[in-house]
């Protein structure tokens, strides 16, 4: 195994999209930013440069970080973040994992724009567990503000109202050409030209901030390979549905007629639910030797339509013939339920919000909206014994039994109304956890892409309405059941999820959906150490920043 070591340097630059200038945050001056492509079992060496006038840190979505706790990167959780003018080196193995991750900015909204995707390739010798594709490409779906992302954060927080939507979708960068006319189909929609009869990888990333996304190709099948850089049995299907933090790796065959086809993606059942409109992202699928110059559009399912979300997402099964499938642990040390939705925070005396009942927006687990602490990592905290910091009594229950998903629920004021805390749950090293998340309704529905740091899960099943603990369990896939670290439970429904707490840390586990961050949709789960040096926390890196 090889050391790939490079530098992310990060300052703002001036780009121009949907007709108009706009500084944007950038890595290496590009949007999206450099792609890591590495071996399984490369160690990954990124020196960051903060050149740019905001608090930044770089977090390695879906990467396990097997004893570099330090290097995970989620602001306030395990780290401090970098301040301008200064720099951290990130390093990491990649042991245990091949397909498609990313990297994102984890502090205020700066993912937005600072982004790119962690390719893990076999190590030299070792094939990929399906027919060797011809060529392999990134889509890398985003969203994009006529604005600063950072301030479109503020605003939302300081009205207590939802943000505004996304002027514009974008694949690798950029807006479709479809409904945008400063995005020319000739130069920079993103186009995958392909020889007929060959079979392509296409590894497919949403790092849209608000929005899961249904994916489609006109005229074309798709074959799911693999999410969150974790093997699936092949799973063929005409549309792909992709959550924020999420990737799928799909393999693509140019079977149909010379021509021009797009590929396309818009929003599924988002809170703002946009239905199809200037909201739909484009890049072009071409056949060489055509004359056609309109390509065809593939028919995106409705905004709302869950069916056809649920087909895909219940249907993917983990591949255990792959050589780092682990069996699913039959037992369960820790058992939790936990209830996640939207609810309200207090806008303060002499004020009106714009939430609803003129209170601010927030969002919850199990009643508790989780705040960061201000001035030192969680991580550090734990590893400092530095009291006051956090609590470790996040509830492993909600604090009542009610209808969770009944929208007409005469509901108790007590449970839309979350206190803010940082409360963190502990657990034992090497434990089993099983969690139930039960979406609730108390104020309006929606599926939220919940991602766990530092471990994959285990996705045993999945439901709509209330989780029935005597009838459900039977339904749990226990033999190969999909592995993945960002998980969409659905719009008024449940799922269940297992995993081994393998590796001692402050693991922040949370809502994808950005603006829920803040709202409070988290906790973190803190590994305690094992009895060992492999199981114990190691000590902080030199250049660890300060705060
Ligand atoms: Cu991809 Cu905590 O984030």
């Amino acid at each position: 195994a090889g050391v790939v070591e490079t530098s992310f340097h990060v300052r703002n630059l001036t780009v121009n999209r949907l007709c108009q200038n706009q500084v944007i945050t950038a890595v290496n001056g590009t949007l999206p930013g450099p792609t890591l492509s590495v071996k399984e079992g490369d160690t990954v060496v990124v020196h960051v440069f903060n050149e740019s006038p905001y608090n930044l840190t770089i977090h390695w979505h879906g990467v396990f970080q097997r004893l570099t706790q330090w290097a995970d990167g989620p602001e306030f959780v395990t780290q401090c973040p970098i301040r301008p003018g200064g720099n951290y080196t990130y390093r990491f193995n990649l042991t245990g994992q091949e397909g498609t991750l990313w990297w994102h900015a984890h502090s205020q909204w700066l993912r937005a724009t600072v982004y790119g995707a962690l390719i893990i390739r076999p190590r030299t010798g070792r094939n990929y567990p399906f027919r060797t594709p011809f060529r392999e490409d990134t889509i890398l779906l985003g969203e994009w503000w006529n604005a600063d992302p950072n301030d479109v954060e503020r605003a939302a927080l300081a009205t207590g109202g939802a943000p505004v939507n996304a002027d514009a979708y974008t694949v690798n960068g950029w807006p479709g050409d479809l409904f945008n006319s400063c995005t020319s189909i000739s130069n920079n929609t993103y186009r995958l030209n392909v020889v007929p009869g060959r079979t392509y990888l296409l590894r497919i990333i949403n790092a849209a901030l608000n929005n899961q996304f249904f994916f489609k190709i006109a005229n074309h099948n798709l074959t799911v390979v693999a999410v969150d850089a974790a093997y699936t049995n092949p799973f063929r299907t005409d549309v792909v549905v992709i959550g924020p933090g999420q990737t799928t790796d799909v393999l693509l065959t140019a079977n149909q007629s010379p021509g021009l086809y797009y590929m396309a993606a818009h929003p599924y059942a988002s809170a703002i639910a946009v239905p199809f409109n200037a909201n739909t992202t484009t890049g072009i699928l071409a056949y060489p030797n055509t004359t056609q110059t309109t390509p065809i559009l593939p028919v995106l399912p409705a905004f709302n339509d869950t069916p056809t979300a649920f087909t895909f997402s219940s249907n993917l099964t983990g591949l255990v013939t792959s050589r780092f499938w682990s069996s699913v642990p039959q037992t369960v040390d820790e058992n939790m339920f936990i209830t996640i939705g939207l609810g309200l925070s207090d806008c303060g005396s002499n004020q009106t919000c714009q939430g609803i009942f003129g209170q601010r927006l927030a969002a919850s687990m199990n009643n508790h909206s989780f705040v960061l602490p201000p001035r030192i990592s969680l991580l550090e905290a734990y590893f400092r014994n530095v009291s006051g910091v956090y609590t470790t009594d996040f509830p492993d229950q909600p604090p009542m039994v009610f209808d969770y998903t009944n929208l007409n629920n005469s509901f108790n004021q007590s449970l839309l109304m979350t206190p803010k805390v940082t409360s963190v749950k502990k657990i034992k090293f090497n434990s089993t956890v099983q969690i139930v998340f039960q979406n609730t309704a108390l104020i309006g529905v929606e599926n939220h892409p919940m991602h766990l740091h530092g471990f994959n899960f285990y996705v045993l099943a999945q439901g709509f309405g209330n989780y029935d603990p005597t009838n459900d369990p039977r339904k749990f896939n226990l033999v190969n059941p999909q592995e993945r670290n960002t998980l969409g439970v659905p719009v008024g429904g449940w799922a269940v999820v297992r995993f081994r707490a393998n590796n001692p840390g402050m693991w922040f586990i949370h809502c994808h959906l950005e603006v829920h961050l803040p709202w409070g949709l988290g906790t973190v789960f803190l590994v305690e150490n094992g009895g060992t040096p492999e199981s114990t926390l190691p000590p902080p890196p030199a250049d660890f920043p300060q705060c």
